[in-house]
């Protein structure tokens, strides 16, 4: 008679402790991935890959390092003498687009900001590596950021068991507006941007939108990431994470 029972006790106590489990898993594996993409965009590599350092062939130098000036002296193919991509306007998303749409946009929650970050910084790697020639240095650097980002993505969109899919949420107008804009074919107004500034853009929003995979001796890392003092302060440091 015992034995049934058991059973059934064994199987709620299993229930119990598995079904939390699936439903947080995705959190420890998207910030696996995040904090493999954060390795590979530390700032040595940024400024190695996607400074706007050499006039092509050498003939000039616009380097603030020492050891760019040799990078560029050694290296035949560089990013031109202030070199720009073009992008669309949305695809340039900065700290202050985040706290701006924040306030502007009621229902906003932050996976849909997360989800924005996901497609701008696709395209934005895209169109990078577009310019690029084919044997530049950095297409290699440029297309493992791609590599890492999917990676991501393919994590984020994983569904989470319950949350997500109990209600259908009315897509917000402003982002709907923004997605839009992102794929408009003929879009007529373009901006000029430098690959580095992209690709920070990139870093300093993931960290103030994936902040709970990022913990720092800040107790408020949320805040700390999303402002743009961290940043600016982080700058004069010299630090590993600017
Ligand atoms: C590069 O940009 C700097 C600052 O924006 C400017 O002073 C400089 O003249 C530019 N150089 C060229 C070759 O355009
Ligand atoms: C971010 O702000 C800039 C300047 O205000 C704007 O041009 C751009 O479209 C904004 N990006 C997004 C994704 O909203």
């Amino acid at each position: 008679m015992a034995r049934p029972l058991s059973w059934l006790l064994m199987l709620l106590l299993v229930l119990i402790w598995v079904l939390p489990i699936a439903g947080s898993a995705t959190l420890p594996e998207l910030c696996k991935s995040l904090n493999t993409l954060k390795a590979r965009l530390h700032s040595g590599d940024r400024r190695q890959f996607m400074v706007r350092g050499c006039l092509y062939g050498g003939v000039g130098f616009d380097c603030n390092l020492q050891a760019n000036l040799v990078l560029c002296t050694l290296q035949k193919h560089n990013f031109p003498l202030n070199y720009t991509v073009q992008v669309r306007p949305q695809e340039v998303f900065r700290l202050r687009n985040i706290s701006k749409l924040m306030s502007m946009v009621p229902d906003l929650e932050i996976g849909d900001l997360q989800e924005l970050w996901l497609l701008i910084n696709q395209e934005v790697l895209k169109k990078v590596l577009q310019i690029l020639p084919e044997r530049h240095p950095s297409r290699h650097y440029v297309s493992s950021l791609q590599d890492l980002l999917r990676m991501v993505q393919q994590v984020f969109q994983q569904p989470q068991n319950g949350e997500h899919e109990e209600e259908e949420r009315d897509p917000l107008e402003q982002i709907e507006q923004i997605w839009a804009q992102l794929r408009d074919p003929n879009s007529a107004v373009w901006k000029l941007m430098s690959p580095k500034a992209l690709v920070d853009n990139c870093y300093r929003t993931m960290h103030c939108l994936f902040s709970d995979c990022f913990p720092s001796s800040n107790s408020d890392s949320k805040e700390h990431y999303c402002s743009i003092l961290h940043w600016r302060k982080g700058k004069k440091q010299q630090t590993k994470d600017a």
